[in-house]
């Protein structure tokens, strides 16, 4: 029992030498066992720098930067239209159709994004077959299916920005014109998919062999 004794009032005497009285001030940094990322050496906003010649810490942009997600000045004439950038008609329900005229500039716009975002996974003609699936990407829908044909407009550009199930959200890749570039191209895949041979003018039936 003694021995306890002389180990507890030994090591009460260790402890409060090490941590000091219980409300005492100490100007030596708290000992920091994880201090993760609490102090690093940075520059506060609007505070001053010995670092640059000029003293300030916000640093201007070079001349002649353009920002990286360039901005359609039709998408901010159209902050109110709730067809372009959601998707939905007025009740609120899916929008059918293009808020935009497809011409073929947008055709060839949708072409060139498709093929960088989505080509991989659903394949260059929407069939599912994309590459992604030899390396284990499962369960990518075909376009070519009556569902996804029938799919308005509008829940196409929700799926695309917004993701679905196991697939990831598209907008921060494609802009508002970008995305519904994309849909108007792949209703182009879907409608070849569902071509016939009324579709060939009659005079150039004779090169397919019909
Ligand atoms: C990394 C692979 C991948 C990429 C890239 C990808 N998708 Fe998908 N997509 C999927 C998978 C997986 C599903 C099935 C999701 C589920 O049902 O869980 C899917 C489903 C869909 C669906 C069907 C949603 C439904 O209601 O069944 C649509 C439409 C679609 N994708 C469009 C696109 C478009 C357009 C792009 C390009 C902007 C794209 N996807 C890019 C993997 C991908």
């Amino acid at each position: 029992m003694r021995i306890f004794f002389a180990i507890f009032a030994f090591s009460v005497v260790v402890l409060v030498s090490i941590l000091g009285f219980r409300g005492s001030l100490s100007e030596r940094p708290p000992i920091e066992i994880f201090p993760d990322m609490e102090r690093q050496s940075k520059y506060k906003a609007q505070s001053e720098s010995r670092f640059f010649a000029d003293g300030r810490t916000d640093r201007p942009v070079p001349p002649g930067v353009v920002h990286r997600q360039y901005d359609d000045p039709a998408s901010s004439e159209r902050l109110d239209d709730d067809h372009y950038n959601r998707g939905r008609d007025s009740n609120g329900d899916y929008a059918e159709g293009f808020p935009m005229v497809v011409s073929r500039a947008v055709m060839e716009r949708g072409q060139d994004r498709y093929r960088i975002f989505c080509g991989s996974c659903h394949g260059g003609v929407g069939d599912g077959q994309g590459i992604t699936g030899e390396y284990g990407m499962v369960g990518v829908p075909d376009f070519n299916t009556e569902r996804l044909q029938d799919m308005p407009e509008g829940e196409w550009f929700e799926v695309i920005s917004q993701g679905r199930g196991l697939m990831g959200a598209y907008k921060d890749k494609l802009n508002v014109d970008d995305r519904w570039a994309v849909i108007a191209y792949v209703r182009a895949l879907q409608r070849a998919r569902l071509g016939t041979e009324e579709d060939v003018p009659e005079d150039m039936r004779g090169e397919l062999g019909l």
